[in-house]
C-alpha cells in the first residue's frame, strides 16, 4: 500500500493499493479525481494499440459523468464512445450482455481496446462480462462509483450475469454466468459518491463489516476494532476517512485474491461469502422489506447490502448457537450493524424451512448441504458444512419482523 502519486505531474494525489496477479497484477487508486488516470493505464498496460474506449455507464449517475469520462478519454487522444445501463438484478441478463456485446461489435471495438466500467456493481459485473467474451477477451478497467463496489465488487475479477428461471424475478440465480477476468485498473473516485444516497452508502459499509470480520487472516488484525472506533464519523462528505476506510478495506480483498483467485483453496476467497449465504435468501424475496433498529421499515426491496448485513447478524448469533463464539462477539456485530444505519431485522420472511430450503439451493453450497461462513472470533471467520440445522431455525427467528 502506498500514497504515493506515481502518475502524470498534475494528476490528482491517489491512495495505491496492488493486486498481486502475476503478470495480471494491478493497481487499486483511491481518491478525488482519480478518473484521470485511466488514459494512462490504457496506454501504460495496452500500448499505443489501444485506440479506442467504450465507457459502460450506470443510468442512475448524472449525465454529465459519462460526458465527462467520454470527453477526458478523448482529451487523451482515445476515440470514447458510451452507453447507458439500467443497473437492476433484472438487467443483468443475458439479453443485456448481448445488447453491449453487439454496440461494441457495432463501433468496432478492437481486441487492443479498452472497456471502461462506470458504475455500481451491477455494472462492473456486467461490462466486466462483455470485456471477458468480446473478441475472446479484452481489457477492461473498473470503475466503481459506490462505496460498495469500491470495497469489493471492483477488486478480484468476478464478472457475469444473473439467470431468471421463472422469467419473473421469483426464481433468480444470481452470478450463474460468468468468468474470472481480472480488470488492468481499478479507480476508485471518491467525487462519483456524491450522488450517493445515505441508504446506498450504509449498504457499502455491510461489505466493510464483512472484511472486518475476516480481516485478521489477511493482514490486518485491526481492521474490527478500527471500524468499530470509526463508524459514527463515516461519511460522504469525510473524505480522508473514508479514504482510508476503502484503503483498508481494498487491502483485505487484494489479499485475500492474490491467494485463492478462482475461490479454491480452503481459508481463501470462499471466506467472502460470510453472511451471503443469508442474503442471498432474503434479498431475492418478493415483499421482504428490511426494518432498522428503532423500527423504521425501509421501502421497497431488500438491497444487496441490507441483505449482507442481515446475513451478518445472522451468521454471529448461529456462530454462538455452535459455540464458536460468545455473546460479546454476536453483540459487537450487531452494533456495528446498527451503528451503520443497517437493519437487523426483515419483514415478509417466509418460514424458518422455506428459507432454509432457499439457502441450501445458493449455488455456493456443495452437494445440496447448507455451507455457511461463520465467525470465529477476534476477526477470523471459517466454513461450516451442514451446522445443526435448529441453529439456523433460530437465527432466522431472531431476525424477523
Ligand atoms: N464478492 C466476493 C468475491 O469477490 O469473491
Amino acid at each position: 500500500m502506498s500514497t504515493a502519486n506515481k502518475h502524470d505531474s498534475g494528476a490528482p494525489a491517489a491512495r495505491v493499493v496492488p493486486v498481486d496477479l502475476g503478470d495480471r497484477s494491478y493497481e487499486v487508486c483511491i481518491g478525488r479525481g482519480v478518473f484521470a488516470f485511466a488514459p494512462g493505464i490504457a496506454r501504460k498496460k495496452l500500448g499505443d494499440k489501444c485506440r479506442g474506449a467504450f465507457v459502460v455507464v450506470d443510468s442512475g449517475l448524472p449525465e454529465t459523468a459519462a460526458q465527462r469520462a467520454v470527453a477526458a478519454l478523448r482529451a487523451a487522444g482515445l476515440n470514447a464512445t458510451s452507453i447507458a445501463l439500467i443497473p437492476t438484478e433484472h438487467d443483468k441478463s443475458l439479453q443485456s450482455l448481448g445488447h453491449i456485446v453487439t454496440e461494441m461489435t457495432r463501433r468496432k471495438l478492437e481486441r487492443s481496446d479498452v472497456v471502461i466500467a462506470l458504475g455500481g456493481g451491477i455494472v462492473g459485473d456486467l461490462a466486466g462480462f462483455a470485456a471477458s467474451v468480446y473478441r475472446r477477451g479484452i481489457a477492461v478497467i473498473q470503475c466503481p462509483t459506490t462505496l460498495l463496489s469500491m470495497v469489493d465488487a471492483s477488486v478480484g475479477g468476478k464478472t457475469g450475469v444473473n439467470i431468471d428461471l421463472a422469467g419473473d424475478g421469483a426464481d433468480l440465480k444470481k452470478n450463474m454466468v460468468g468468468a474470472f477476468h481480472q480488470p488492468i485498473g481499478v479507480l476508485a473516485d471518491l467525487d462519483t459518491l456524491a450522488t450517493l444516497d445515505d441508504r446506498q452508502f450504509a449498504a457499502g459499509l455491510a461489505e466493510c463489516i464483512k472484511h472486518a470480520m475476516i480481516s485478521a487472516d489477511f493482514g490486518d488484525a485491526n481492521l474490527l476494532g478500527w471500524t468499530e472506533a470509526n463508524i459514527s464519523g463515516l461519511s460522504k462528505s469525510n473524505a480522508p476517512l473514508l479514504a482510508e476506510l476503502i484503503q483498508r478495506n481494498v487491502a483485505v480483498k487484494a489479499r485475500v485474491v492474490s491467494g485463492d483467485e478462482r475461490e479454491e483453496k480452503e481459508g481463501g476467497r470462499a471466506l467472502l461469502n460470510l453472511g451471503h449465504t443469508f442474503a442471498h435468501a432474503i434479498e431475492a424475496l418478493p415483499g421482504a422489506r428490511a426494518v432498522l433498529n428503532n423500527g423504521t421499515e425501509l421501502p421497497g426491496d431488500v438491497h444487496h447490502g441490507e441483505a449482507v448485513a442481515l446475513g451478518l447478524r445472522a451468521a454471529a448469533r448461529t456462530a454462538v448457537s455452535l459455540g464458536l463464539v460468545d455473546t460479546a462477539y454476536a453483540d459487537r456485530v450487531g452494533a456495528l450493524v446498527d451503528a451503520a444505519q443497517l437493519p437487523n431485522k426483515v419483514r415478509g420472511l417466509p418460514t424458518a424451512e422455506k428459507l432454509i430450503e432457499r439457502m441450501s439451493h445458493d449455488k455456493k453450497h456443495i452437494g445440496g448441504n447448507i455451507r455457511l461462513v461463520l465467525p470465529c472470533g477476534h476477526g477470523t471467520a471459517r466454513i461450516v458444512e451442514n451446522p445443526d440445522v435448529n441453529a439456523v431455525r433460530g437465527t432466522i427467528e431472531a431476525i424477523r419482523a
